[in-house]
């Protein structure tokens, strides 16, 4: 910012045109002040005795990473329906604004979503919100209710984050047919995914992101260069077995679980104090 303020200075001192234009700044981990970093880890923990939530946008982008396990302590509800307000400022198709939470703390209801089949990390979880949205729009086509619910998630994420509060995004769930008779949702709304959350008690390793700016944007036309796909043969494997898995009864399902953890993604950047 100061280098950005000093370009500005100095544009205006030679009566230069380009005075409006304003230098972003570089920034990256090592740059954001707010959490602590030994050039390995970030220990967000500092977060839950020092609540933060004016932290500079920046630090909070780069210094937000998921969290899979939570301290005891849960998270009050007064705090919950102050990072709900806050994530209520996320955009929304049309700006309908039409979100539904469930908010679930009741451990038999947890245990129930992981033996049906969520992700194996599901059962440390002490508090999740189910994100459901109206998914009555003209707009089908862009699936506009699953985007809007998507943009609340990382806004939440973003702003539990400054408070101390870490988060997971789930979409490793039973199917949505089998979450709606267990939720009793009503047809008009759509489960967009599942948020654990708690207080951090993690640290995490900070790995680069997988791919440069460069990478990432065309310029007004999609270029087929250089794309990156999984193995199609695994993929396809996978895109089965999942979909034979959640038609099997929920009863079977639970005596399986034990079996089908060792086939899901481990995330080996975060370990727990
Ligand atoms: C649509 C979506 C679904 C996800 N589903 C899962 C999941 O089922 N299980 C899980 O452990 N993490 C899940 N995640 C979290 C990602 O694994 C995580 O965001 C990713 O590894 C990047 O890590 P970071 O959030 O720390 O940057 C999901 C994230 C998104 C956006």
């Amino acid at each position: 910012l100061a280098r950005s303020q000093q370009a500005r200075t100095d544009a205006q001192g030679h009566g230069d045109a380009r005075a409006e234009v304003v230098s972003l700044p570089e920034f990256d981990f090592a740059t954001q002040q707010s959490l602590p970093y030994d050039g390995r880890f970030v220990r967000p923990s500092r977060l839950v005795d020092a609540p933060n939530p004016m932290m500079p946008l920046l630090d909070a982008i780069w210094t937000r990473r998921t969290s899979r396990g939570y301290a005891d302590r849960p998270v009050d509800r007064e705090t919950f329906d102050w990072l709900v307000a806050q994530a209520m400022n996320a955009p929304t198709a049309c700006n309908e604004q039409q979100w539904k939470l469930i908010l679930i703390d009741d451990p038999a209801i947890i245990m129930d979503l992981y033996e049906r089949g969520s992700a194996s990390f599901l059962k440390n979880a002490k508090q999740c919100f189910l994100v459901c949205y109206n998914r009555r729009s003209d707009n089908r086509e862009w699936a506009d209710h699953t985007q809007s619910g998507a943009a609340f998630i990382a806004t939440f994420q973003l702003v539990a984050h400054t408070v101390g509060v870490g988060s997971c995004w789930i979409g490793h769930l039973p199917n949505k047919s089998e979450l709606r008779r267990v939720f009793n949702i009503h047809r008009a709304y759509e489960p967009v995914a599942l948020v654990t959350f708690g207080y951090y008690r993690n640290k995490v390793k900070i790995l680069p992101r997988k791919r440069d700016v460069s990478k990432i944007i065309m310029h007004n036309r999609f270029v087929p260069e250089g794309l990156v796909f999984e193995n199609p043969r695994r993929t396809l494997f996978r895109t089965v077995a999942r979909y034979a898995y959640y038609k099997i009864p929920a009863f079977f399902r639970r005596r399986l679980k034990p079996y089908t953890k060792r086939f899901e993604k481990k995330f080996y950047y975060e370990t727990f104090d």
